[in-house]
């Protein structure tokens, strides 16, 4: 039997789940039962009623938010030691700081951070909704962390109000540059551009569309044009081919990479499955007080 059928063959005894991030290598993607873009794994987490066990191929804010909207359930990640280096940019006592600093002002935490950083947030949002999430909050303030970037393109989007940014950004989107951009357009003059909001002002303002990767697998889908060019993380342009046959898709400049998400190997998500090893472990008052940022999210989206 090869490892992916063995993997299929423990998952099903278990009762287990595999869930898998956009970014993962193709060979996680293809055996994941659901692949999604934060928010969409934040909430197909809360569906499973099913399975009593979560394997998240990923990084570990993101397994940590589906331990905390589901405290019942065994939540394990295959690659223990992935972290996401924006989300380390917002320490506790440092958001503790800038809270104090600011009185009375709501703070709004990109998923991409850690569950205690959730725990003193007043609501979180995802790329995917971060305009909309800010603009529904009442008030005219709001901190805004760990994403600088993601930042502007909410201010951009919510010019209403006063957002007080986080010096924090993805060392894999900050890599795009305003060359990549030119090259692409003479290379591919017919394709469109389309970027993640943790890439640089100069590349979102110079791109066709800002998407989170959702956004950028509806786009692609939805849109006559047959040519991409692709400002995110590589491994998303594994599912936007296997999705659109029929489409070109490219990166715009060489492959940027984050090392951490190809951290999971088959072999250690069968390792990780078979002996339920690398569970998220979360005391129930951070679960408590991280659960009602991400509710208020999902009120608020
Ligand atoms: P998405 O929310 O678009 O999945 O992005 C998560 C992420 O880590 C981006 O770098
Ligand atoms: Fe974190 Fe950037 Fe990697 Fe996403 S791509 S997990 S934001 S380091």
């Amino acid at each position: 039997m090869n490892i992916v059928d063995e993997i299929k063959k423990i998952k099903e005894k278990k009762n287990a789940i595999i869930l898998a991030h956009n970014y993962q290598l193709p060979e996680i993607q293809d055996i994941a039962d659901f692949v999604g873009d934060s928010l969409e794994l934040a909430k197909k987490a809360t569906e499973i009623k099913q399975a009593s066990l979560i394997v998240f191929c990923g990084v570990r804010f993101m397994a940590e938010t589906a331990k905390i909207l589901n405290p019942e359930k065994k939540v394990l990640l295959p690659a223990f030691d992935a972290g996401c280096l924006l989300a380390d940019m917002a320490k506790v006592e440092d958001v503790m700081k800038l809270k104090e600093k600011n009185p009375g002002v709501p703070v709004v935490s990109y998923v991409n951070t850690s569950a205690e950083v959730k725990a003193i947030s007043d609501v979180c949002c995802t790329s995917a909704n971060a305009p909309k999430v800010v603009k529904n909050i009442p008030s005219d303030r709001v901190i805004f962390l760990p994403d600088k970037n993601l930042g502007y393109f909410v201010q951009k989007h919510v010019p209403e109000k006063q957002l007080i940014l986080w010096d924090g950004y993805c060392f894999v989107h900050r890599q795009f540059t305003i060359q990549d951009l030119k090259s692409a357009r003479e290379k591919h003059p017919d394709a469109e551009i389309i970027v993640h909001p943790e890439c640089d002002p100069e590349i979102q303002d110079g791109a066709d569309y800002v998407l989170s990767t959702s956004g950028m697998l509806k786009r692609a889908a939805q849109s006559q044009a047959k040519k991409f060019i692709i400002g995110t993380e590589e491994g998303l342009i594994h599912r936007l081919k296997t999705e659109n046959p029929d489409k070109e898709f490219f990166s715009l400049g060489a492959a940027r990479i984050c090392f951490n998400m190809k951290k999971t190997t088959l072999e250690k998500l069968k390792e990780c499955l078979e002996k339920e090893t690398n569970e998220i472990v979360l005391s129930n008052e951070i679960i408590r007080k991280a659960r009602s940022a991400l509710e208020e999210m999902i009120k608020y989206a």
